[in-house]
């Protein structure tokens, strides 16, 4: 392909580079996928103000997530098995992100530790927390990850339980691959990927293998979450980890105001509209359509962070307009890091932020801190 212009271009591209299993679990939502579509196509009926005349020079992305200086309002988000997309893949986007300005958010589920992102980035990363049922493991955890130097734990709340994606299961999701005749038949037309994997140390779960006690196949993401996570999750869980942690606390997943409203009781800084990429409650509305609530509960309480869809930074500024302070991408790095690695998640991120700067400007705005909804076209949101 010519040089990848768009995030489509890395998707396309990395389809074409990833395993097949790897791929459709980034690239799949819950059941008939229809939340996971509609949190793309439900951007589009958002409409923006063209402006003219108006002084476009000077312009500036700078903003603030949880407080923290940001070159733009784009987090990496954290994806699970990110180091299957391409080896070492979370310390690749660790380090494009923190070259980038932005944070990246290292998932519990990663290929990746948490001491190897210390180690090979050396610079601060957020931390994705889910809660399983060993709570000496959670403890630990959170240990670990003030050992790393993490600034901010996003503690999940929408995962108790897993949504079925299908085609995890057609496929044997499992990390490494097992060597069935269906997984070698496709490796073998993998060849950048297999060399990648042969070259590293790191192919299962690196926050978890060695770490957490009584795990029965820890290869297989399904049956791991079914035995380990917490279904009994509760709002004095979340007070129990804010405490234990003692640092900035996001909460991700929120999609009705009503919790929303126990979010901002929780005394959590920030809050994730989220509905975990189309990829647990199908049949959810889409983020983009759950965020005007969620900002008219809890608006002005606490920070509005938002996921879910965003393909471009056209999709950027219409959550900002919404009510979002900033903004996650999870498969959008994920294509351009198994297209390209690194490159592929600079590129990503490159073109999300000119999109972002260019639609800034031709709606008439210098600063992406004054960004609201005067920018959208009544009644079309
Ligand atoms: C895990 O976070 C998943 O959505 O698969």
């Amino acid at each position: 392909m010519a040089q990848p212009l768009t995030i489509e271009d890395l998707r396309i591209l990395a389809k074409r580079r990833v395993p097949r299993m790897f791929y459709d679990y980034a690239d799949s939502g819950a059941w008939t996928e229809g939340t996971y579509r509609a949190n793309e196509t439900d951007f589009a009926g958002i409409k923006l103000r063209q402006r003219v005349a108006v002084d476009m020079t000077n312009r500036t992305l700078a903003s603030t997530m949880v407080g923290q200086p940001v070159a733009m309002p784009v987090a990496l988000a954290p994806t699970g098995l990110t180091g299957m997309q391409h080896a070492d893949g979370e310390i690749l986007a660790a380090r494009a992100a923190s070259k980038a300005g932005v944070p990246f958010t290292l998932s519990t589920m990663s290929i990746c530790s948490l001491e190897d992102i210390a180690n090979h980035v050396g610079k601060p990363f957020w931390f994705q927390l889910y809660v399983m049922k060993d709570r000496d493991f959670i403890a630990r955890l959170i240990q670990r990850a003030k050992a790393a130097g993490v600034t901010a734990l996003v503690l999940t709340l929408d995962l108790q339980i897993l949504g079925q994606r299908h085609k995890d299961i057609r496929n044997g999701l499992s990390a490494p691959p097992k060597p069935t005749i269906a997984n070698l038949i496709n490796l073998a037309t993998k060849p950048r990927w297999c060399l990648g994997m042969l070259d590293t140390p790191r192919r299962s779960f690196g926050n978890i293998v060695g770490h957490a006690k009584g795990v029965g196949d820890l290869s297989s993401l399904s049956s791991w979450t079914a035995e380990q996570f917490d279904p009994a999750l509760s709002w004095d869980d979340v007070k129990w980890i804010k405490d234990l942690w003692g640092g900035k606390l996001i909460l991700k997943g929120i999609l009705d105001p009503e919790d929303a409203e126990m979010a901002a009781k929780s005394g959590a800084d920030a809050l994730i509209v989220s509905n975990h990429g189309g990829r647990q409650l199908d049949g959810a509305l889409s983020s983009i359509a759950a965020l005007p609530a969620i900002v008219e509960q809890v608006g002005g309480r606490m920070e509005i962070l938002f996921d879910g869809g965003i393909r471009s930074g056209q999709d950027v500024i219409k959550a900002l307009a919404l009510g979002a302070h900033g903004t996650f991408i999870g498969r959008a790095f994920l294509y351009g890091l198994g297209a390209m690695g690194e490159e592929g998640v600079t590129r990503c991120l490159d073109i999300i932020r000119k999109e972002l700067d260019i639609t800034m400007a031709l709606c008439g705005l210098r600063d992406v801190r004054d960004v609201d909804g005067r920018i959208l076209v009544k009644g079309r949101a």
